[in-house]
């Protein structure tokens, strides 16, 4: 497929067109780096290919053959779903997210293994009492997802130890984690703590429900995934029983979360503003790169969604 006009837009719009400008491989195109609020229909018209995070609220299929997510979620471009033209390619970005939610989750892991906020408790009482830290290597992790930024986790967490046992729709083997099992098999039971990397699909809104936080007991749950899986009131409902220990929150359905949210208060509740796996003007380019070539010679996608599954 050719590729000669280029519509970018997006939160990182600037630095993309300074990195970009000086790539040998682009000089041959037409590139046109737009705000989200000015990008017209005639943008739209003009281009083979779209850039961004998710669709302009203007959007419109026109003339495209290629759109490319700058994120590694692709739900917001699958509001689209039904209208989606069978020949225009979708791609999403893959990079370092894997690592920095690897590093996000040990973060809080730790956090609460080493007992920091009870010893700077301590601290500010002036207080000397030991309290044991608890080893990763007791730990037994259940990760919901066991693509590309699940089995990367994996993967961090098995070189602590970590007992990681990995959640898919089909329970299929992957590398990294101790086994796979499938949502239904899965016992939540032994879980010290749960972390869902899932995309929001169809089968996955409001996954996490009354009854999935039922069959936890006590585990921290950490939401790296897309807040659209949790059913929020159920979250609640678990934490104010025996299910859940805590939750930490990166994603949420309605992002900013909306002020009156009870999550904001809820003393087991820790919310972060979706930053456990931010992608980089850099990275988005030697992404972007690397997938225009594939697009063009038409070399092997790794990064390809498929429309129809939704990831
Ligand atoms: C972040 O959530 C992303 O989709 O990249």
């Amino acid at each position: 497929m050719n590729i000669t006009n280029i519509l970018f837009s997006g939160r990182i719009v600037k630095e993309l067109e300074r990195l970009l400008n000086s790539e040998e491989i682009l000089k041959e195109r037409d590139l046109r780096f737009i705000a989200e609020e000015d990008v017209s229909l005639e943008d739209l018209h003009w281009a083979d290919a779209y850039v961004a995070f998710h669709p302009v609220a203007n959007f419109h299929f026109e003339n495209l053959r290629w759109v490319h997510s700058l994120g590694a979620g692709v739900d917001r471009y699958m509001a689209l779903a039904g209208k989606w033209p069978e020949d225009v390619l979708l791609t999403r970005t893959i990079t370092s997210f894997g690592q920095k939610i690897g590093e996000y989750t040990l973060s809080y892991m730790l956090k609460e293994l080493q007992h920091h906020d009870r010893f700077r408790d301590q601290q500010g009482r002036g207080e000397w009492k030991m309290v044991a830290p608890r080893a990763l290597n007791e730990m037994e992790v259940v990760v919901f997802g066991t693509g590309e930024i699940g089995q990367e986790l994996a993967r961090i967490l098995r070189f602590f130890g970590v007992q990681v046992v990995g959640v898919s729709r089909s329970g299929a083997d992957k590398d990294h984690f101790c086994r796979v099992m499938s949502m239904e098999e899965v016992s939540l039971a032994k879980a010290d703590f749960i972390i869902n990397t899932l995309p929001l699909t169809k089968e996955t809104e409001r996954l996490f429900d009354e009854r999935f936080f039922g069959r936890m007991n006590q585990a921290v749950f950490i939401n790296v995934g897309r807040g659209g899986t949790v059913d929020h009131d159920a979250l609640l409902g678990g934490l104010d029983s025996d299910a859940l220990r805590a939750a930490v929150l990166d994603v949420f359905e309605e992002e900013p979360l909306p002020a009156g949210s009870p999550l904001w208060s809820h003393p087991g509740v820790t919310i972060t503003p979706h930053i456990s796996a931010i992608t980089t003007p850099e990275e988005a380019v030697v992404c972007f790169l690397e997938t225009l070539e594939a697009v063009e010679s038409g070399g092997e996608l790794r990064n390809w969604v498929d429309v129809g599954r939704g990831y």
